[in-house]
């Protein structure tokens, strides 16, 4: 099991005391907050290497660029890529999405063709493919949930035929926290020659993600989410589909050779990269990898399914308490949304922050999801590393509170 203390202790924000109270963070599935590794690398960045990258050829540059190339080696490992030609930065997942969608959507996907979601999607791997079925004529189809709201692989199975271009789906869901057979789908998409995009928004900061095992063309995720810096993000193209997949945006550094009227790209995954990337996001992010190699992800998910555990078990003997999906741990990471018999979630949010415990309330970006699961919103816990069963318990006794606030 991880060193929970410890690992507060290089945490400097988990000190803060809003309203005189202990903070209580478990908001980690919108964002994560900051070790002091992270912090310094970027102001080591700052400090002693900052200068353009691949541009000029002095010094400076040459540190610069070396460390935003160390950078991406690590994600490339990270994730077991294979290559670091496979790995692009990105602002974020939504970015690395809509470079799919505009570069390479844009280009296969034509009237008729099929892209396969699912109503769990975060809109940031929903609204890129409206905007690619209202553009090309494709047809969006929906794979919809279980009774115990997992996915209804049934009706995946029977929806995949030829017509199917792309199968676009999170590993994790922000909102059940349900994880997805992704390998087992990618093998069945890629029989009718569909192509896969994975969101690994919520799956990469809690569990060891192997692209190349899963087989899926195109994945996504965020620094932000696994305690790096915000404004740096991944995307994986497979090997295989690098020449398939043009240039998104143009303008410096993803040039070969540019003239009036026309140029040549660089390789990848410069030609994904125009402009000046945000060479401290990607050092900040190295930086978080190194963390979290430290502790290493099988020991990260193993504590945050204990803790998540412990948290619904707690939930449970709410009796004003409604938990959305799946009330046991298999297949289940750290994201719980519940409600509190009918007070509003925001109102709910509200009255735990008195207490110092942050979590979300609202539609979570998934208002499709929302309205199967037939609310306007919920209320959303979710854990990462420095979270303790002390910080539960606090948690589950403010919530417990909310009951005075009865009509
Ligand atoms: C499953 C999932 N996909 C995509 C995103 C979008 O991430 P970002 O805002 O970093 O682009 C999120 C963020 O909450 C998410 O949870």
């Amino acid at each position: 099991m991880i060193d929970v203390k410890s690992i507060r202790e290089d945490f400097p924000i988990l000190k803060a005391r809003p309203y005189g109270k202990d903070l209580i963070y478990l908001d980690n599935a919108a964002t994560t907050q900051k070790p002091l590794s992270v912090i310094k690398s970027i102001d080591d960045y700052y400090t002693g290497m900052n200068a353009n990258v691949y541009r000029s050829a002095h010094y400076l540059s040459g540190v610069a660029t070396n460390a935003y190339e160390k950078a991406r080696n690590k994600v490339a490992e990270f994730i077991n890529a294979g290559s670091e030609e496979t790995i692009i930065f990105t602002r974020n997942t939504t970015e690395s999405i809509n470079l799919v969608a505009y570069a390479w959507a844009m280009e296969n996907i034509n009237k008729g063709d099929e892209i396969i979601l699912t109503v769990a999607e975060h809109h940031s791997n929903m609204l890129p493919w409206q905007l690619i079925a209202e553009k090309k004529g494709a047809k969006l189809r929906y794979v919809y949930l279980n009774e115990d709201s997992r996915l209804d692989m049934d009706s995946y199975r029977n929806m995949l035929s030829s017509r199917v271009k792309l199968v676009a789906l999170q590993q994790v869901s922000n909102v059940l926290g349900i994880i997805n057979p992704v390998r087992e789908m990618t093998e069945e998409a890629h029989k009718v020659g569909a192509k896969v995009l994975v969101d690994g928004a919520q799956s990469v900061p809690h569990m060891k993600v192997d692209v190349r095992d899963i087989g899926c063309d195109f994945f996504a995720f965020s620094g932000h989410k696994m305690l790096g810096p915000m404004g740096i993000g991944v995307l994986y193209i497979k090997k295989d589909l690098l020449d398939e997949v043009p240039a998104f945006m143009r303008g410096g550094e993803m040039i070969d050779e540019v003239y009036e009227d026309r140029a040549t790209f660089a390789d990848p995954p410069l030609k994904y990269e125009a402009g000046t990337p945000n060479v401290e996001g990607a050092i900040g992010l190295a930086a978080a990898i190194d963390y979290l190699d430290g502790i290493g992800m099988d020991n990260i998910h193993k504590a945050e399914v204990d803790l998540t555990e412990y948290a619904l078990k707690k939930l449970k003997e709410i009796d004003f308490v409604k938990i959305y999906g799946p009330l046991d741990m298999k297949d289940r990471m750290g994201v719980i949304s519940f409600n509190a018999a009918d007070i509003h979630p925001h109102d709910v949010a509200t009255i735990l922050d008195q207490d110092g415990v942050a979590i979300r309330s609202g539609h979570h970006c998934a208002q499709p999801l929302m309205r199967y699961l037939k609310v306007t919103a919920t209320c959303r816990a979710s854990f990462y590393i420095y979270n303790t069963h002390e910080e539960v318990d606090e948690f589950v006794e403010s919530l417990k509170g909310i009951r005075k606030w009865f009509k």
